[in-house]
């Protein structure tokens, strides 16, 4: 009987381990929330958004893919609303004076006051039976303030015409600048949706748990277009297109969960919004936000047109984003340059958006802790990752039983004619059970055997993972065999 992850920091010890994820700037003393992918952990990275751009790109007839640059023009910040909002509420500690958000305070019973996107209302939380995380004083806290979450830097090298920008803290924005874009040079008619995955930045006050929420990390996000009226059943449609794109990843089904936004914590863009949770092995309730899928209405598009709309009076305020305020709607801001026109109906509307909005680091955690299995085989302890063979770093282990008797050199031919195929390993160091329990560890889906019996007969072993069972498979057939096995 397998044990699943009981403790975060077992999985945090293999990942160390194994090469998966670093603490980035390990050699010095590292810095806090930041980490770099090994050998093995670029890899599971690359195949969870390759598998998320398959799925929502490659395999639909209305999905286009976008890569925008990090930096944009900082009106763009100012349209959306996060160079006034985007905002955590935190309170600081009267003795320790450490600053904590205001949702991740606990009281004596461990319970978390409520996430709130709206710090008005979490301003009402009732602070006084709260704990400080660092120095456990309970209620001592000044009155919560709000933290920008945008990373600043300035842009230009000449002193009069530098100028504030923002490392984008989310991807969706640039799908909403390249909007027109988009519609004037493919022939692309609504409904339909832009894709793009990248880096987002977010000065988090409090980080947590690994590689869970960081303050860089990597976002796959979708802006789904549709007409007005259409958009509560896209609603519905991206509900359960991405929930069945975990489960078919894998993820066992009881350890995902729909989880709709209470009214008071909905973002301010949000018509609505449900975040698909996973079961993570940390925190008090261990439920946690793996993905958003929201219904931001015409709010973006609309802002967008105000946005340009600003470009004179943010040349006037000398560049100065926060300063300038943001332009009236037009009477006619339904024919704005954002619309778009249904030629079959002779219509123009601004479309509504229905944004999937995903995390691939989260993602790539949530898909290392449900691999994660222990078992004991014959007295020994062995550690497994039972991932999906679709996002295993290494597809393919090759060895020989033994360093002698031409073993390594038809080990290496098969290794030399798999790799190009698919992500292959080559190991002929230690006994062979060694190797085996090394890329269990690796979650290795398949390993071949060059034994004795190859030279006689022309076969190996092929040894799957999970079972461990072995078969025996002519040389000639290794490629058809594993394109079945891996569904390649
Ligand atoms: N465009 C909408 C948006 O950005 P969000 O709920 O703030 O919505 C979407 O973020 C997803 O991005 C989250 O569900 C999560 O997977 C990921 N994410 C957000 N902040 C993160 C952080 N600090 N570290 C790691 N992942 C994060």
């Amino acid at each position: 009987m397998a044990e699943t992850l009981k403790k975060l920091d077992d999985l945090v010890s293999l990942c160390k381990r194994r090469g998966f994820i670093f603490q980035s700037s390990d050699i010095y003393g590292g810095l806090a929330s930041c980490y770099d992918y090994g050998p093995l952990g670029v890899e599971l990275k690359r195949n969870v958004k390759n598998a998320w751009w398959k799925s929502v790109v490659q395999m639909r007839d209305d999905m286009v893919g976008l890569d925008c640059s990090i930096l944009m023009h900082p009106l763009i910040w100012k349209a959306s609303g996060h160079v006034d909002k985007f905002a955590d509420l935190i309170v600081e500690c009267k003795k320790c004076n450490t600053r904590t958000r205001v949702d991740h305070l606990e009281g004596h019973e461990g319970e978390e006051t409520t996430h709130h996107e709206k710090p008005e209302v979490a301003a009402r939380e009732d602070l006084s039976d709260k704990i400080c995380p660092a120095c456990e004083t309970v209620g001592q806290f000044t009155e919560p303030m709000p933290f920008k979450l945008m990373f600043e830097t300035r842009m230009g090298a000449n002193a009069d015409d530098s100028m504030k920008v923002y490392l984008r803290p989310e991807t969706a924005q640039g799908i909403f600048a390249n909007f027109s874009n988009v519609l004037n040079t493919t022939r692309i008619k609504i409904p339909f949706g832009i894709a793009q995955m990248g880096k987002s930045f977010r000065n988090e006050v409090t980080t947590k748990a690994f590689i869970f929420r960081t303050r860089e990390f990597e976002q796959m996000e979708i802006e789904f277009f549709c007409k007005p009226g259409t958009d509560d059943q896209w609603w519905e449609h991206w509900k359960e297109q991405r929930m069945k794109w975990y489960i078919d990843l894998g993820i066992q089904p009881g350890n995902l969960r729909f989880r709709p936004h209470a009214d008071d914590e909905l973002a301010h863009y949000a018509k609505a919004c449900v975040d698909i949770e996973y079961k993570f092995p940390f925190g008090q309730g261990d439920w946690q936000e793996l993905e958003g899928i929201a219904n931001r209405t015409d709010y973006d598009l609309r802002q967008h047109q105000r946005g340009i709309r600003s470009i004179t009076k943010w040349f006037e305020n000398k560049r100065d984003t926060e300063k300038t305020p943001l332009a009236d709607e037009h009477t006619d801001w339904h024919k704005g340059p954002l619309s778009y026109f249904d030629d079959e109906n002779r219509e123009r509307y601004i479309p509504y958006v229905i944004e999937p909005s995903a995390g691939a680091d989260r993602g790539t955690l949530a898909f290392l802790v449900d691999a994660y299995a222990e078992e004991e085989v014959r007295g020994e302890k062995r550690n497994l990752l039972r991932f999906h063979p679709s996002l295993a770093p290494v597809k393919v282990a090759v060895f020989p039983l033994v360093k002698k008797d031409g073993m390594p050199e038809k080990a290496r031919a098969i290794y030399n004619d798999l790799r190009g195929r698919m992500t292959c390993f080559y190991d002929e160091k230690s006994a062979v059970g060694r190797r085996y329990r090394r890329q269990d560890e690796a979650g290795t889906p398949f390993c071949i055997t060059v034994d004795g019996q190859t030279a006689e007969d022309n076969t190996v072993t092929v040894r799957e993972r999970d079972s461990m069972n072995q078969d025996r498979v002519h040389c000639d057939q290794i490629k058809n065999y594993l394109q079945e096995k891996l569904d390649m």
